[in-house]
């Protein structure tokens, strides 16, 4: 939510902003913004809209001189996506420019009290205060006045803070999102994520919450609240330029699409070793048996696999699990104790309602295993134990292979733990780990078998309104399917248990109507033909996904994408292929933006 990134070193730094912002764009696009610090001052140009926007306002950077900068790409929470409310925002007398990802809560009784000290406010967003605070505490001390003025702000604040006293210079502050520092030679950076950076430098450090750090083009120095000053890590991202841009694809939606069998390879291959699970995490099978129960959550997609692996961890160990949501978990006052698992699902791993539920669990006393992509993440860091997904970076703001890669990391989780638990037989273990195994080919099995999307695509597109129905696991990937085609291609989309449709849902069926129904799982396949006749009745065409080579499903299905059989227990990742591309296709027919649909972010660091 919001991308921010900063330069200091010799070449003029606004070229190196904008790409910077290029590769953070999926984290906001309704406006953009640079402030460089050149001879005479900071100079700032903002635009609404897209990054392109301020390109071409900024001649791609050429019309703007300096050295040392800073940038936002915005996802407004205060005020409408204005010129005037993009970041970078500007001290009255210009000493400071400010960029700012997060939510200033108490932002309402800072401004009234600027107000009536006599600042005046040129826009309506939370982050301006910030930028007058700083000038009006100044005392010539750049770190020391961002810290003061840090210390007076609640809620989550990543800031960059340029100051037309110190040319070259660059504070940054991270509380409750995320923010990297980049080191080059000669010159150094700070980011919301290492794709703004991976093409300039591979040695970053993560900074904790709390901590500051003061940048020049010769030195990084992070310091903690009370200004302590604190050695970090140096960590080297393993992935390259290309893992981060299109390779040909009309877009990175496609692209990761296309890449899911090398993802879920990687989140799987290193984990499968002389036909075992290893997940090299700090719990025993002795310490599995001590949780009487497994809670599973997330956000969006990620919940989506929660729900799927619920199935999969209940049915294999024989323990209790419930699913919530992040954002519904952490209010509730939850029974949950030490002997809850919680088990955090996320991509990015700043998803600051996970984070929250997660806090909310710990404090209660639960451990907290997190499944995570983004390595080094706040999630990943707050977590008793992490299972790196290993999907590299997801640029699209729907995600693919961010959310199979989390079903192979639960499925994994899954038969490890009823191992542990002396749950599973061993024929039957071996038969699980040999479909982990499998999986990869399953999923590019997927993708070939469905090379008539397109056309089922151009078909269906212009519908008003979709259902998807499942059972079980099918239901839990028709939520993902459904999520899917609504936020790309903005066509109402429902998922529901296919047996609950007829309580309500069904008066919205007619002959207008397209029902998706997932029937993957022998056991169920004969209820979810009663659930496709129920629609058919009433008017509904149906598209049926169907494991491959089943020709019961054409008496009643209007159209068919097939998902390769294998172990069910691991279908919703294979089944969900077809659905990925099927959004996908209809977005495109559709003329919509699909790597950034409206409204969206992919990261969502507010809550
Ligand atoms: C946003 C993204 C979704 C994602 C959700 C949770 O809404 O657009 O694609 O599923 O956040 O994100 P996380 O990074 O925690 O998986």
């Amino acid at each position: 939510m919001c991308g921010i990134v900063g330069y200091t070193g010799a070449q003029q730094a606004a070229p190196i902003l904008l790409e910077g912002l290029r590769r953070l764009e999926y984290r906001g696009y309704d406006s953009a913004g640079v402030a460089v610090h050149g001879g005479g001052g900071i100079e700032m140009v903002k635009a609404s809209g897209t990054v392109e926007r301020l390109a071409e306002k900024i001649d791609g950077g050429a019309a703007m001189h300096g050295v040392c900068g800073i940038a936002h790409t915005r996802w407004a929470t205060h005020g409408a996506p204005t010129d005037t409310n993009a970041h970078p925002h500007l001290s009255e007398h210009g000493t400071f420019a400010v960029v700012h990802n997060g939510i200033i809560e108490n932002y309402a009784a800072l401004r009234a009290e600027l107000t009536a000290a006599g600042c005046v406010f040129r826009s309506e967003t939370d982050t301006e205060v910030v930028a007058h605070l700083l000038e009006r505490s100044y005392d010539g001390d750049f770190l020391r006045t961002v810290m003061r003025t840090a210390a007076r702000l609640e809620g989550s604040y990543v800031l960059g803070v340029l100051c037309a006293d110190e040319p070259g210079r660059l504070v940054c502050v991270k509380e409750a999102g995320p923010l990297i520092l980049g080191l080059g030679i000669g010159e150094n950076y700070f980011a919301s994520d290492v794709t703004a950076l991976v093409g300039r430098t591979k040695n970053v450090i993560y900074l904790d919450d709390g901590e500051f750090a003061s940048l020049t083009p010769e030195s990084v120095t992070v310091y903690d609240r009370t200004g302590r000053e604190v050695t970090k890590t140096v960590s080297r991202v393993v992935w390259d330029l290309e893992a981060a841009e299109k390779g040909g694809y009309e877009h990175f939606m496609l692209k990761e699409i296309m890449e899911q069998p090398r993802a879920v390879k990687s989140t799987i291959a290193p984990r499968l070793r002389s036909g075992r699970v290893e997940l090299d995490i700090g719990w025993s099978a002795a310490d599995m048996a001590s949780f009487r129960r497994i809670v599973l959550t997330g956000c969006g997609s990620a919940y989506h696999a929660a729900v799927a692996g619920k199935y999969v961890i209940e049915s294999l160990c024989r323990v209790p699990v419930e699913t919530e949501l992040a954002s519904e978990l952490r209010y509730r006052d939850p029974i949950i104790g030490p002997d809850t698992l919680l088990i955090a699902v996320s991509q990015s791993g700043e998803t600051a309602d996970t984070i929250a539920a997660m806090r909310e669990c710990a404090s209660r006393g639960a451990k907290v295993l997190a499944i995570v992509n983004v390595v080094g993440s706040t999630i990943a860091r707050l977590a008793d134990e992490v299972i790196y997904t290993h999907a590299g970076p997801e640029i699209a703001v729907a995600t693919t292979k961010g959310y199979t890669t989390q079903l192979a990391a639960l499925y994994l989780f899954a038969v490890w733990a009823a191992e542990g638990l002396g749950r599973i037989e061993k024929t039957r273990y071996n038969e699980l780990v040999a479909a982990l195994s499998a999986l990869p080919a399953r999923m590019q099995r997927a993708i070939d078998l469905n090379t008539h999307v397109r056309y089922l695509a151009g078909r269906w597109h212009g519908q008003g309104a979709m259902f998807f129905i499942g059972r079980g696991m099918d239901y839990a990937a028709a939520m993902e399917g459904s999520l899917k085609l609504k936020e790309i291609s903005y066509i109402h989309s429902e998922a529901y248990a296919a047996g609950e449709l007829k309580h309500g849902t069904i008066a919205l069926i007619d002959e207008k109507r397209l029902v998706v129904a997932l029937c993957c799982q022998t056991a169920l396949f004969g209820k979810m033909m009663s659930n496709v006749e129920e629609v058919k009745a009433r008017g509904a065409r149906v598209l049926a996904v169907a494991p491959e080579g089943d020709r019961r499903i054409f008496a009643d299905a209007d159209d068919v994408l097939f998902a390769p059989k294998g172990e069910e227990l691991f279908v919703a990742a294979p089944e969900l292929v077809p659905l990925q591309l099927f959004a996908y296709y209809v977005a495109l027919e559709n003329g919509c933006d699909i790597d950034k649909p409206r409204n969206l972010a992919k990261s969502v660091t507010v809550e």
